[in-house]
């Protein structure tokens, strides 16, 4: 590790450091001197609890963003919503590529000291329809290795179990606890994100999130501001929580269904389908 890591990680690790740190940190970016996009910067906006959970991740994955898809800010504000945000349960991401935002959601897991993470994905870097991803290639045609290894050198195995499948078809069987915090980042087509949101959104908690990952993407925004801002069971915040992140609340007084409760699952589909599908 470098020397100024070894200091950031000395001096965070206790309150009174990282106090300080943040201190000079918002002073810099006042004076617009603050370097941008480096994790270590925006990190110290965290409480003391979040930021150890990543003092704890970063020796073993270094800070910046690797082979992962999520640039820096928009995976630390990710973050900061799975180890912030209220509801109880567990966590599931549609979409791991080679499981650098799971890791980050596992960090989030341990530090609340609550639920897992559902990391759903083909592993074949499938994407809008039949295409893949050139990159997989790369990955000898599966990102499934560097997935699990990025997982276990993260120290986060335990919290994470990988659910390999097309997410509409994997939903079937998903045998975790209501969900808290749902990451929808796979197929950004329209009618990807469309099947994603009617296939999952059953099993998110009232009182849950729901945040769309790449908004910026015409197809991603056309699906949300056409079929979940005018859907009653979702309030619209925290909303755009940075550029590219989009995060939506399910309202108190909603249900939530499990696949084993297969009768209401079938009712809230339906009910779904008469809002979203045009
Ligand atoms: C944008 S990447 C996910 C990036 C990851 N969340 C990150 O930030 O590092 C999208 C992933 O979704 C997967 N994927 C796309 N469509 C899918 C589908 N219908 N079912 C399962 N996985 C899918 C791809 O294999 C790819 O790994």
């Amino acid at each position: 590790m470098s020397l100024a890591g070894e200091i950031y990680y000395r001096l965070c690790s206790r309150r009174v450091g990282h106090s300080c740190a943040r201190f000079v940190a918002g002073a810099a970016r006042r004076l617009g001197v603050a370097p941008r996009d480096f994790a270590p910067v925006l990190a110290l906006d965290l409480d003391h609890a979040a930021l150890k959970g990543l003092l704890q991740l970063w020796p073993q994955i270094h800070w910046s963003s690797g082979d992962g898809m999520m640039p820096v800010d928009q995976l630390l504000a990710v973050y900061r919503l799975a180890v912030n945000w209220p509801a109880s349960g567990d966590t599931v991401e549609l979409g791991a590529w080679v499981g650098l935002t799971t890791c980050y959601l596992a960090t989030a897991c341990r530090v609340r000291g609550e639920g897992k993470v559902y990391a759903v994905d083909t592993f074949a870097g499938t994407r809008e329809g039949d295409t893949t991803y050139q990159s997989v290639e790369r990955f000898g045609g599966s990102t499934f290795d560097a997935f699990t290894d990025q997982v276990r050198r993260a120290g986060v195995s335990d919290l994470v179990e990988p659910l390999v499948g097309f997410t509409a078809e994997v939903c079937e069987s998903y045998s975790g606890k209501a969900i808290r915090l749902l990451l929808i980042d796979a197929d950004h087509s329209f009618e990807g994100v469309r099947a994603d949101f009617e296939h999952w959104s059953s099993y998110v908690a009232p009182g849950g999130l729901i945040v769309f990952h790449d908004y910026l993407m015409h197809d991603v925004a056309r699906f949300v501001d056409a079929h979940v801002r005018t859907n009653p069971d979702y309030d619209m915040l925290p909303g755009e929580v940075v550029p590219n992140v989009m995060a939506v609340t399910k309202k108190a007084g909603t249900v939530a269904c499990l696949p084993r409760d297969e009768k209401a699952l079938a009712r809230a589909r339906a009910s779904h389908q008469k809002v979203t599908v045009r």
